[in-house]
């Protein structure tokens, strides 16, 4: 039985950093900790072709199952197990699987549009914004996206272009001013994230 739940929220651009960051804190916490990813809650599209999903906008906040991910992150707060979606970007859909998660002491939820919603933000106990230069996210992104999304060049410049970019300025950026902290260079900024998770030990103390 988990006496005291503490939720993290760990947001910023595309290719910030953030799964770095988890990771690190993951490595920290072990076992008491579980990691809610706004990304396993993207829409299902199974009534679309594959052309048509691959243009579809994903870095809008209706682009998401935010309701579902929510009612989750509830549940476990509230000593319930879930099954979590999982998502496949190399089809752009929610794969058949699932995950099935156990209530821990710490949940980190990360993305990079769980700032934009309240009722989402009001869950968390400590809300955490990855500032990354936008060159250098952009740079990551072409090579992340090319080895592990199955993408070209062509579609990972034409979608920056025309829906990521714009979409940051429009709800990412703006959603900075939630956060309580702010960890400028991503993982590469080992005294941020150390003071991180030490504020993270005592919350939880
Ligand atoms: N996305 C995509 N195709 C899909 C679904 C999502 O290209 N079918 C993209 C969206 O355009 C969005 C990005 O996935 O910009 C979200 O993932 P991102 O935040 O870049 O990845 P994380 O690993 O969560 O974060 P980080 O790189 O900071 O560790």
């Amino acid at each position: 039985m988990n006496d005291k739940v503490t939720i993290v929220g760990i947001a910023g651009g595309t290719a910030s950093g953030k799964t770095t960051i988890v990771r690190m804190i993951k490595e920290k916490f072990g076992d008491d900790i579980v990691v809610i990813s706004h990304d396993s809650y993207y829409k299902a599209h199974n009534d679309l072709s594959y052309e048509d999903r691959s243009r579809l906008n994903y870095d809008h906040p209706e682009a998401f199952d935010t309701a579902l991910m929510i009612e989750d992150i509830k549940k476990l707060k509230n000593n319930e197990a879930i099954d979590m979606p999982v998502y496949d970007y190399t089809i752009h859909n929610r794969s058949d699987a699932t995950v099935h998660i156990v209530p821990k002491k710490l949940i980190i939820i990360e993305g990079f549009m769980i700032l934009e919603n309240k009722e989402l933000r009001d869950l968390m106990d400590i809300k955490v914004f990855v500032e990354t230069d936008a060159d250098e996210r952009l740079l990551r992104r072409i090579r992340r996206d090319m080895v592990e999304r199955a993408r070209s060049i062509d579609s990972i410049l034409t979608q920056y272009i025309e829906t990521v970019k714009p979409m940051h300025e429009q709800f990412v950026e703006p959603s900075k001013k939630y956060a309580d902290i702010i960890i400028p260079r991503g993982g590469e900024n080992i005294t941020g994230i150390t003071i991180l998770e030490e504020h993270l030990k005592h919350m939880m103390d």
